[in-house]
């Protein structure tokens, strides 16, 4: 006989699927401690003694038993459908629970928000049923087994069922009890499903409320209703509900003593000329994708949790979340209506690892898969039908062509056909009302945008209905390491054309995990996985902590609501789609060299949704002499529900005229100290060399490693690429960049200057770069110009392949491990590359060396500011070394070596040295977001060629 786990019945004594509802019946929470038991396999039965604990809802591989395992595409175990390893983990969990006397048992229900994968359920030893579909509630009718007093509840969960096939996200597997279990008294409420459309024409709201049972009524004090199920009523006048003005309605859902509280919105869901309106308007996704994950707890989240990733990705002025890849717990959902978000809530299918088979045995396309995938498409719809916030289903995640994604979509819009449906990996889109591709090139993009792509389906039919639909950007730019770069290239041509719907970036938070005692986040392999994905899984815009990466800055920026240009005429154009800009007050700053010399708040009429609006220019008088900047800040006039008051929502940054500055000019300084030749050194001004090697020794008596060229930085994960073609990583290896070697060739005086000239170049090649470093002496300090200039075999050989860009271009330089402070005019106040510096805005910063970091999960190239003026690196009484651009560097400063950075797998690896080492860049190659999608694209690659820049080093103070 076929095990229940490897059977393909989605569950046996399950109770149909309904709405997830607030109900006035008693409940009984059945979280917390459990009695648990760990076998390795099914075939082990648990003894009577030899019981741990665990914690419930919860994964048993992070609470000591088993492992995680972390995998993107494989499936963990040997591709069989539906059969499942032998080696099948297996937790039995057990607890007892006291009712008293006078509890309503009869009827009662016992419900689980989410275990995977599989399990079977026990009352008072006598066996309820069983279930799959890991992120999906199930409920059993327990009344009839449930006593006065004490009863005791059993649940033997398995790791591996055949519903596995079904779900292979790219996610650690995590087994268990996760989300809520509850004892439900009889529901006399049954089901609900609220229909709340909105006339956006006549400012009406239209509402059907269908309820299980007939009888029950249905009130809605604020609008003063009160009606039967299934009656229509029209009411003139109501607000609608959008994620820029979430407006909910409570109601009351009332039969036979029960009470179910509902909130309701109005809005209306349409495909209007070939795009998704809501309330009439087209909608405009500025989207993430969100796994459940907390460091800890993995797929256990708490309501806390939930509600602060709402909180970040309102504060950082998303407004869309596709639950990527599976139903969230329901109260997210909850959380979405009260906040304000647009969701695609994606059904628990990914089928993925059938890639290896090249799609032999994909369950999507047999049939007797069919009711096991149109249980789960059922599930989550009831669920989840009555939450506003749910404008789209998406039918799953990378699974293929398949029949029996006919049949979900089928069934879903004959039961709710006020949603639009969404598949992205059909590639005839057959049963999607979108046309959607993930980590598209930006000139796809643009064909995509303007209807010109390619044919991609032999059917003309298929083909004319898929060229008529609307675009989504399911997945792009990979947040993994550094990155992703190319954003505000991405909005720009999501803005340009209606037919692109927006995006959601991949993804959301990173999956990395921290293990009890330990400080350093782990990833795939940690566990000796035979079969894993490393670190595939840490590309989120959040770092495990929570705390917001450069990425999500950046992504903030680039997707503000309200786009603010000028300075003359000084523009806000509104980029909302439904909301006025009334919550928003706006105020400026007038600085003079990163210092602030005026400030004000700015009058702005009221102004519609997606409509400018020009404003008086403040009043900027000031005469101070030096770099002037307007800044024009847009915040929160008053407190909302995801932030406070004074929040900054959008904000820009203009160059005003600079008033008259005296520029010393370095000719007419005072005498030029001449070189002076020593033994073994060579003196110039505060400068001291090697005499053999030409290099800076000492400079105002510190001693220092001196300036040399450096071409090479830590590789990140978007350099690294996925191999190949695809990694400039690879081809800046092959080129010898990671391990270049300098060559002194001469150490002369040439009109005053001290002048060195190197070769730089690889062993083993012919490519290389002529250096020349010309030290000349300005006034109280020295100033460096380098110029550089390749030679050889770039353009690559029969048998070496070409190197078209450089990591950096730059030169290096060891500190004294004292200079630990960093001031600086320039962009900041965090980190910025070539393709992702909308975030870095030009101001004076301060912090320290240790700060000056972005602690990536697996360590990478980082925290290098833009558009540096100078920078000052100081010891404690403030004592240092000034740097000055010609105009502008690029810095980065750490207390290790670009190779330690490099070598280094966990935040805590990389040792501080003795020095502090300070890269001073003209430029460096932007970040892409290869990792999985397109390279840096041709306009931020640092091309191999010709460069001179220079720099000024003076002692501070
Ligand atoms: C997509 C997939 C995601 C994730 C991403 C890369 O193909 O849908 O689940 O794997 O690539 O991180």
């Amino acid at each position: 006989m076929t095990a229940y786990y490897e059977d393909l019945s989605p569950g046996t004594g399950m109770r149909a699927p309904r709405a997830w509802l607030r109900s006035s019946q008693p409940k009984l929470s059945l979280n917390g401690r459990w009695q648990f038991k760990f076998s390795t396999n099914p075939a082990e039965a648990p003894a009577d003694d030899d019981w741990d604990e665990l914690e419930v809802p919860g994964h048993w591989v992070l609470q000591g038993y088993d492992r995680p395992r972390y995998t993107n595409t494989a499936f963990p175990f040997p591709i069989d459908p539906p059969r499942t390893p032998e080696a099948n983990p297996t937790g039995d969990h057990r607890r007892w629970f006291d009712l008293p006397e006078d509890w309503p048992r009869d009827g009662a229900v016992l419900r689980f928000e989410g275990v995977d994968s599989c399990f079977k359920v026990w009352v008072n030893d006598a066996e309820i049923g069983t279930a799959k579909g890991s992120r999906l509630p199930s409920e059993f009718d327990v009344g009839a087994h449930l006593w006065p007093g004490r009863n005791s509840l059993a649940v033997r969960v398995h790791q591996w069922s055949s519903g596995s096939y079904l779900e292979d996200q790219d996610m650690w597997w995590l087994p268990g009890i996760f989300r809520d279990v509850t004892l439900l008294a009889r529901p006399v409420v049954e089901d609900v499903f609220v229909h709340a459309d909105y006339e956006h024409l006549t400012g009406a709201g239209i509402l059907r409320v269908d309820v299980d049972p007939s009888y029950a009524r249905i009130l809605v004090p604020e609008l003063g209703l009160e009606l039967a199920p299934e009656e229509t009523v029209t009411i003139p006048s109501v607000e609608p509900w959008s994620a820029e003005v979430p407006r909910l309605y409570d109601a009351q859902v009332v039969a036979g003593g029960e009470t179910v509280e509902v909130r309701i919105g109005f809005r209306t869901v349409a495909m209007v000329d070939g795009l998704l309106t809501v309330n009439g308007r087209p909608l405009f996704f500025r989207g993430v994708n969100r796994h459940e994950h907390d460091p800890r707890r993995g797929r256990a989240i708490s309501v806390e949790t939930m509600r602060q990733d709402l909180e970040l990705m309102k504060q950082h002025n998303i407004n869309a979340v596709r639950t990527a890849h599976y139903p969230p717990h329901p109260a997210f959902l909850d959380l979405c209506d009260e906040l304000g978000l647009w969701v695609i809530d994606e059904c628990d299918i990914e089928t993925h690892g059938f890639i290896y088979t090249d799609w032999r045995g994909n369950p999507a396309d047999d049939p007797d898969w069919a009711p096991m995938m149109l249980d789960r498409m059922r599930r989550m719809v009831e669920r989840d039908k009555n939450h506003p916030s749910v404008v789209i289903w998406s039918l799953a995640n990378e699974s293929h062509r398949g029949r029996n994604f006919g049949t979900l979509a089928e069934w879903t819009r004959e039961r709710d056909p006020s949603r639009a449906l969404f598949y992205e990996r059909d590639r005839s889109y057959e049963f999607s009302d979108f046309y959607s591709l993930m980590y598209t090139p930006l000139d796809e993009l643009e064909r995509i945008g303007t209807r010109t792509e390619d044919v991609t389906i032999d059917e003309p039919d298929l083909e004319a209905r898929r060229r008529a639909l609307p675009f989504i950007l399911a997945e792009y730019a990979h947040a993994m390491g550094n990155g992703p770069g190319g954003l505000a290239e991405y909005q720009h041509v999501l803005e340009r054309y209606p037919r692109l719907q927006g995006g959601f970036v991949w993804e959301w938070i990173d999956h990395g995990l921290l293990l009890p005692g330990a400080t350093d986040y782990v990833y795939g392999g940690h566990f000796g996985e035979r079969v894993h994905g490393a670190n595939f899984c840490i590309d989120g815009l959040l770092f495990p902590d929570r705390t917001p990466s450069p990425g999500l800055l950046e992504y903030k920026k680039v997707i503000e609501p309200v786009r603010i240009t000028g300075p003359n005429p000084l523009t806000i154009h509104n980029l909302q789609t439904f909301g006025p800009l009334d919550h928003l007050e706006f105020l400026w700053v007038e600085e003079v060299d990163g210092v602030e010399v005026a400030a004000g708040r700015l009058e702005v009429p009221g102004v519609e949704a997606g409509a400018p609006v020009e404003v008086d220019l403040p009043d900027l008088t000031s005469d101070v002499a030096g770099e002037r900047w307007l800044t024009v800040r847009a915040v929160l006039a008053k407190d909302q529900s995801w932030a406070a008051a004074g929040h900054e929502v959008a904000w820009a940054q203009f160059e005003l005229p600079s008033r008259v500055v005296e520029q010393p000019d370095a000719s007419t300084e005072a005498v030029e100290p001449k070189v002076e030749w020593g033994d073994d050194r060579v003196l110039l001004g505060e400068g001291e060399f090697d005499l053999r090697s030409g290099r800076l020794v000492r400079l105002f008596g510190v001693p220092v490693e001196g300036p040399r060229l450096d071409l090479w930085r830590a590789p990140t994960d978007n350099d690294n690429g996925q191999g190949g073609n695809n990694s400039v990583a690879v081809e800046w290896r092959a080129a010898g960049l990671d391990r270049l070697e300098h060559r002194v060739d001469e150490v002369v005086v040439e009109e005053q200057q001290l002048v060195v000239r190197e070769r730089v170049a690889p062993d083993g090649l012919g490519l290389g770069v002529r250096v020349s470093y010309r030290w000349r002496a300005v006034g109280d300090g020295l100033q460096l110009t380098v110029d550089v200039v390749p030679e050889g075999e770039w353009e690559g050989t029969a048998i070496t392949p070409r190197c078209s860009s450089w990591p950096r271009i730059g030169v290096r330089m060891a500190l004294p491990g004292s200079f630990g402070n960093v001031r600086w005019f320039g962009g900041g106040p965090g980190e910025a590359y070539a393709d992702s510096r909308e975030a870095a805005r030009i101001g004076q910063y301060e912090c320290t060396v240790d700060d000056f970091q972005t602690p990536y999960v697996v360590p990478q190239e980082n925290g290098s500011r833009i558009d540096v003026r100078w920078a000052e690196l100081t010891d404690a009484d403030g004592n240092g070394l000034r740097v000055e651009g010609a105009p502008h560097f690029q810095l980065t400063a750490r207390r290790w070596t670009t190779e330690d950075l490099e070598r280094a797998r966990h935040r805590s690896d990389p040792t501080p040295a003795e020095h502090i080492y300070v890269n001073l860049d003209l430029a460096q190659h932007g970040l892409g977001s290869a990792s999985c999608g397109p390279p840096a694209t041709p306009q931020h690659t640092l091309e191999v060629a010709e460069r001179t820049f220079a720099l000024t080093f003076r002692r501070t103070p």
